[in-house]
């Protein structure tokens, strides 16, 4: 009898370390050990899958890999109680697509820890429009609330704001009857973000202050920075007293070069934010949030739907900071 096979982008690196990315098949046997079989129907592209797609050492240490940080999908077999053959259910962040082989593949198999079941209110794809982005966009959000960020008492500024994790946080934002300051480096995008519910659109430059001044204007009350380097810098000396910022992301630097006179002189907070490994109950219900209250209205609006072999540009974009919102990878 022939083994079961599936669908799958495989990452390779050959002995003189040059990375090749091929569109083929494995065989369920091939899978790692694990509770849940699941049948991936949607996956998505971040900017991590991009590192791993492109063999990233700081990412992925073993070949051939499978990217695919985020999937959903649904149960075909299970060893563990919780869940049922047929249950719709996410995995993201842990260990899946960087350890692990992830959900750029037609079928995973995981722990069943990492797994939460679809929320009602999200369809599988909704579930992945959102993603990894979406989920660490909520806990930027669920941050600023913890620190007393309310809509009354000001705007929030967002960088990075066309990429996966910006847009979805400007989504939020506005959901929740915030004023948003979008900052992006693409001008052709200032009315996306206008129509995704930003109040006000601002260039790069606004957050790339090269005079050493301590402290400037205190013009919000919360940021959430994807971009690091000089945009966090900056950002945190334009919130105001007892403000809070909440800090994801790379996608412009690393280093970090501040002085503590926001922390020491404004009382601000500098929140870090890490999804991969969220504890298990604020993972689930930060979920249910997006499938409810928090619920952007129009998610459709972010979403491009791509066939898994035809991600190659997207990749090579998202790399180049030329992602716009999120691109959702159709495993049917
Ligand atoms: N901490 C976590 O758990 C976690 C989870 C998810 C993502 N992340 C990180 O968050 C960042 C965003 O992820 P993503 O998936 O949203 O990526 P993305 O879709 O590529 O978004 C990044 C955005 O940042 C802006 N950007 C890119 N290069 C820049 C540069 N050199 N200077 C200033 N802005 C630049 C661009 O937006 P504009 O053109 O609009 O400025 C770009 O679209 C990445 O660094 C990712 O690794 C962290």
């Amino acid at each position: 009898m022939t083994e079961p096979t599936f669908r799958c982008c495989i990452v390779h690196k050959s002995a003189d370390g040059r990375v090749s990315r091929e569109f083929g098949r494995r065989s369920i046997h091939d899978l790692p050990p694990g509770d849940v079989l699941v049948r991936v129907r949607y996956s998505s592209l971040n900017y991590k899958d991009a590192m791993a797609a492109s063999g990233h050492p700081g990412i992925v240490r073993t070949f051939p890999h499978i990217p695919g940080i985020d999937a959903v999908g649904i149960v075909e077999s299970s060893t563990d109680s919780r869940f049922r053959v047929g249950d719709s259910v996410i995995a993201t962040g842990h260990e899946l697509g960087v350890e692990r082989w992830g959900g750029w593949a037609a079928y995973v198999r995981v722990p069943a820890d990492w797994l939460v079941p679809l929320p009602e209110g999200l369809t599988l794809e909704e579930s992945m429009i959102l993603g990894t982005a979406g989920f660490t966009a909520a806990q930027c959000v669920k941050a600023l609330l913890f620190h007393g960020a309310a809509p009354q008492n000001g705007e929030v500024i967002v960088s990075g704001a066309t990429g996966g994790v910006g847009s979805i946080a400007v989504m939020l934002l506005a959901k929740l009857g915030f004023r948003v300051a979008a900052v992006t480096g693409k001008e052709v995008m200032h009315s996306w973000l206008k129509e995704i519910g930003a109040n006000e659109v601002l260039g790069r430059e606004a957050l790339q202050e090269q005079k050493t001044r301590h402290l400037l204007s205190a013009k919000y009350v919360a940021g959430i920075d994807t971009v690091g380097g000089p945009t966090l810098t900056t950002m945190l000396k334009m919130v105001s007293y007892r403000g809070c910022v909440a800090c994801c992301g790379v996608a412009g630097g690393a280093e970090f070069n501040g002085t503590v006179y926001p922390f020491i002189l404004r009382g601000i907070t500098l929140c870090g934010i890490d999804s991969a490994w969220c504890p298990d109950d604020q993972r689930a219900e930060l979920w249910t949030r997006l499938a409810g209250e928090w619920k952007p209205a129009d998610l459709q609006s972010a979403k491009r739907l791509v066939p898994l072999a035809e991600i190659d540009s997207y990749i090579t974009a998202i790399l180049a900071g030329q992602n716009v919102g999120r691109v959702v990878i159709d495993l049917e």
